[in-house]
């Protein structure tokens, strides 16, 4: 049984490897590139909005949005191809993915050209030329001078940036620490856990001059070797769309646009961003999150007890070659998906299966879902099965009941009842999970207080809420769920 088992396990893990080997080698020799975007009527520009003044978040007419110097850019660029402009918010580290799978036509979001990135994608020509600072907060103002004055403590960059890469070089008995976001990332500094965040000058001017508590620094890296200056990255391969572009750059460097116009326009929404910064002012947001958290939620339960009561269905087949067949890859199957993180498994059909079918982030989050939580419901069930008396099975058969009929009528109501409990845990804990999705950027409950954690420069107290409205959400739920178990009892 175990040798089978490792087969099947052996099996299933080929099969996606081989999938994954076709998919990423399959690249489109001509370039079509430019022609399909004019044919769609949008282009899709994926950025990190926690980076002002080049992408952030800001209310504008009462909605929340992604502004600043790297979105008119953007706009330029759509508008001189006579196109829409689609602003995709994901973090700083997913960018280069997402335009590899399709996610996204283009990245602006101050990325640096660097030879790296050059391997994977292209780059048009540069637009603006930021240079490097460190923040720090201002109480500390005079301990540290630059980058060498970090010894024994703790800087911080976000992941996937050059000023990470930078740091990890050229600084020597400093601990650098990477983390996803620019807001955590000073979050970190004004809570102590982090001494100094080095990121691009405009953005340190645009976090000083938004909190009395920090200051900053020159940050004295030397970076002869490598280009610092922004520019617009597409897929790679994709000649004509880059040569399009490249026109619209080459206007905004010769109008000197982006310091004429871009920058104090960026600088606008920076000061009226700061007027209202009470969480109640924000309850549409936190209201859309709720509303997609118990959305997928609710789907994936959906979804993933049909994959369940399949699945289990088919572990417990009998008979025959196929049904041996069939119990070894639902065995495979639920091992394998138990035994990798939900976390991979939403990446994996984000940015993966998007290879193939380009889903939606909503509908791929409610996908993984679904599939994790089919795997774990089986075994659910599988055991709620066992747990119905076998002498019901044979009193059931020898009145003439055929086996369907049995399972149906006899077992498995009786299966559910003990199931119940457990099914409605997994609920729970799907409200909670499915929090992951985030990071695909559906926009869900974290998402969400993320967007008003940029918005507002506040780093706690959307924590808080949202920790509040979790609670209320797994609460009003496990009563409710309380209350039919305690039905069914009686029954
Ligand atoms: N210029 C740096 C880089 O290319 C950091 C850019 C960060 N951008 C952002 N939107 N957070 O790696």
């Amino acid at each position: 049984m175990k040798n089978k088992l490792i087969m099947a396990i052996a099996l299933v893990m080929a099969l996606v490897a081989g999938w994954t080997a076709t998919t990423t080698t399959a690249q489109a020799a001509t370039d079509d590139s430019l022609a399909q975007v004019q044919k769609s009527g949008k282009l899709v520009m994926g950025t990190s909005p926690d980076y002002p003044p080049y992408e952030f978040q800001a209310t504008v007419h009462g909605k929340s949005q992604v502004v600043g110097m790297d979105v008119a850019v953007g706009k330029k660029i759509a508008k001189d191809l006579g196109v829409k402009l689609v602003v995709k918010s994901m973090s700083f580290d997913s960018l280069l993915v997402a335009l590899q799978t399709g996610k996204v036509d283009m990245v602006i979001s101050g990325m640096n050209p660097t030879p790296a990135r050059r391997k994977n994608v292209d780059f048009t020509h540069t637009y603006y030329q930021g240079g490097y600072s460190i923040v720090i907060n201002k109480s500390d103002k005079g301990i540290y001078k630059d980058k060498d004055s970090f010894v024994g403590k703790t800087i911080g960059a976000q992941t996937g940036s050059t000023m990470y890469t930078e740091s990890k070089k050229q600084t020597s008995g400093t601990t650098v620490k990477g983390m996803t976001s620019v807001s955590d990332l000073i979050l970190g500094l004004q809570s102590h856990k982090l001494q100094g965040v080095a990121m691009e000058k405009p953005s340190a001017q645009a976090y000083v001059a938004n909190n009395k508590e920090l200051a900053m620094i020159p940050s004295n890296f030397d970076l002869s070797a490598s280009d610092t200056s922004a520019s617009v990255a597409f897929a790679k391969g994709s000649t004509s769309l880059v040569a399009a572009a490249n026109k619209s750059v080459d206007q905004i460097r010769k109008q000197n646009l982006v310091n004429k116009t871009y920058l104090p326009a960026a600088g606008k929404y920076l000061k009226t961003n700061t007027v209202n910064t009470s969480m109640l002012h924000y309850w549409k947001a936190f209201l859309k999150g709720i509303e997609y958290t118990l959305i997928i939620t609710v789907c994936s339960v959906f979804f993933g007890f049909i994959l369940g009561v399949l699945l289990s269905l088919a572990r417990m087949a009998q008979g025959g070659v196929f049904a041996t067949a069939l119990r070894w890859l639902a065995t495979a199957y639920v091992e394998f998906i138990r035994g990798t993180p939900m976390m991979v498994q939403v990446m994996f059909v984000y940015f993966g299966l998007g290879l193939i079918v380009n889903l939606p982030a909503l509908t791929s989050g409610i996908i993984a879902i679904s599939l994790n939580s089919g795997a774990y419901i089986a075994e659910y069930i599988r055991g709620g099965i066992n747990s119905v008396d076998k002498g019901q099975t044979e009193a059931a058969r020898s009145l003439g009941m055929t086996k369907g009929y049995t399972l149906r009528y006899v077992v498995l109501p009786q299966a559910l009842k003990n199931i119940w409990p457990s099914l409605g845990n997994e609920f729970i804990t799907l409200i909670k999970d499915s929090s992951i999705v985030s990071i695909i950027g559906v926009s869900e409950l974290i998402f969400q207080s993320n967007i008003v954690r940029s918005d507002t420069y506040r780093g706690v107290a959307p924590i808080a809420v949202i920790m509040v409205l979790y609670f209320i959400m797994t609460f009003t739920a496990s009563r409710i769920l309380n209350h039919f178990e305690r039905k069914m009892q009686h029954d």
